[in-house]
């Protein structure tokens, strides 16, 4: 198949990459002139993993290629992907001008019968939208095409997987022939079940928004009964154990941290939203999810503040982790971001290390020091702070963080020491406030006071 990927960024290039690994014809489109030359070159402009391997690969057999020529692109295209960016405008909904263009171009460039796939996220009524502007502006008349809603699920950091293993492909369309294309398209990525659902157009863009709803709930319901157990006593840690053991409820989203981010999430709630609201719908799980949200994105500055005090000047901070999550470059709407603001705000210094997104961060605070060994980072800082939780933060060497902080205190945003006994540190984490050292110590005196009253008990 001849398919063409408009959009080569995070989901057109997963895509681009595994249908040319699987014997498609790709053609990537973007309007990037550096992006696509990096391309051209060799250069893979994003962290992914395996992405770069299979890219490399089909380059040198010829069956993937970079243009930004829309003609060269479109002509003898089979299917066309639309795989730009929706980002959010300022008023929540999902800014669809890329879209737009892209189908303004598609009507002067479409010959032969042609389908185009809604790959990106779109709200609701879109693949009609690109469709009535298509119909509208068609040059050649003699031009057919079908729009295909086909949303994606893809995880940033295991995109590769989940594009070649998907849980499930939804094919929105409303045309037999389409659907059956698209279905044969993703065939060898089904082999062993078939997970392709098919809908009309409307539901499957509504499909992708409530999943990432969902999802973004289940965060959100995890970090509220955080901050209950931060003030009842209990620990976050043991009751997620304790409700995620329900097969009913499983484990999966329901990890405490320091508040999701993303390029999806946060968009993507605030859209469903704003249609909701356009179709006189209150949304106050929606509201509530976003409401927590930034809430627990703020939450390390504010124990930070509460235990340094307002005023950070000259306090330095080490950061561990920058990306909004682990094995991705991509820092948009990261809680990091959120925490660098507010630690400069206050006057503090930062020195950071994160495996793969300083450069990203630092076209957004060029003044902070970045660093290429997360034990560099730490030197002479007054806390250590672990934002994202990639691999390679999960067991360091706590004898070279000891030697190297100033003060021996940890600001755990992911909660991945909560099994390591940190006695010597103090220890804050998500739904905890107190050091280990502390809990340790409130637990003994408790332990002691049971053991005396047992003893008395006994005597008497
Ligand atoms: N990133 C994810 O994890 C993810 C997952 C599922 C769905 N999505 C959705 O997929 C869409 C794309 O997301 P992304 O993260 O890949 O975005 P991105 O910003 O990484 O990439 C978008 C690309 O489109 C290009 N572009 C914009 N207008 C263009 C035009 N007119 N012609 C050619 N190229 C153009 C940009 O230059 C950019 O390279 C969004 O709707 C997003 O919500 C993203």
């Amino acid at each position: 198949m001849n398919i063409t990927i408009v959009g080569s960024g995070y989901v057109g290039l997963v895509a681009g990459a595994c249908f040319s690994e699987v014997g498609n014809n790709i053609t990537m489109l973007d309007s990037d002139e550096e992006k696509i030359k990096k391309l051209q070159n060799g250069i893979i402009p994003i962290y992914e993993p395996g992405l770069k391997e299979l890219i490399t690969n089909n380059k040198e057999k010829n069956n993937i290629t970079f243009t930004t020529q829309k003609e060269i692109a479109y002509k003898n295209a089979d299917i066309i992907f639309i795989a730009v960016g929706t980002p959010m405008d300022t008023d929540g909904s999902a800014n669809m001008n890329y879209v737009k263009e892209v189908a303004k171009d598609l009507s002067q460039y479409i010959e032969n019968y042609t389908i185009i796939v809604n790959k990106s996220t779109m709200p609701i009524g879109s693949a009609k939208m690109v469709e009535n502007i298509i119909n509208k502006n068609l040059k050649n008349k003699n031009a057919t095409f079908d729009v295909v809603s086909n949303p994606e699920f893809l995880k940033e950091g295991v995109a590769i997987r989940d594009f070649m293993s998907p849980d499930r492909i939804i094919i929105g369309s409303k045309s037999q022939k389409a659907t059956k294309i698209i279905k044969n398209l993703y065939s060898p990525f089904i082999l062993k079940s078939n997970r392709i659902i098919t809908m009309d157009r409307e539901s499957a863009e509504m499909s992708k928004y409530a999943s990432n709803a969902l999802l973004a709930t289940k965060i959100s319901f995890i970090n509220e009964m955080s901050q209950i157990c931060e003030k009842v006593g209990a620990n976050i840690n043991d009751v997620r154990v304790g409700i995620g053991s329900d097969s009913r409820i499983g484990y999966s989203f329901i990890y405490p941290g320091c508040g999701y981010g993303g390029s999806c999430f946060p968009k993507d709630i605030q859209a469903l939203s704003f249609i909701a609201k356009q179709n006189n719908v209150e949304t106050k799980i929606l509201d509530a999810i976003e409401y927590v949200n930034e809430y627990q994105k703020n939450l390390i500055a504010n124990k930070i503040i509460k235990r340094f005090g307002e005023n950070l000047d000259n306090k330095i901070f080490c950061i561990w982790g920058l990306s909004f999550k682990p094995e991705t470059d991509d820092i948009r709407e990261a809680p990091s971001i959120y925490l660098m603001q507010k630690l400069l705000q206050s006057n503090a210094m930062i020195q950071c290390y994160d495996p793969q997104a300083n450069i990203n961060m630092k076209a957004i605070f060029p003044n902070v020091k970045y660093y290429n060994n997360k034990y560099d980072a730490i030197d002479n800082a007054d806390a250590l702070i672990i934002m994202t939780e990639w691999k390679e933060f999960r067991n360091p060497d706590f004898k070279i963080i000891k030697d190297k902080l100033k003060n021996l205190i940890i600001f755990d945003g992911r909660n991945i020491y909560k099994d390591i006994e940190l006695n010597e540190f103090e220890y804050y984490y998500i739904g905890g406030g107190e050091s280990h050292y502390l809990r340790f110590y409130l637990e003994s005196k408790l332990h002691l006071t049971n053991f005396k009253k047992g003893c008395n008990d006994e005597a008497a």
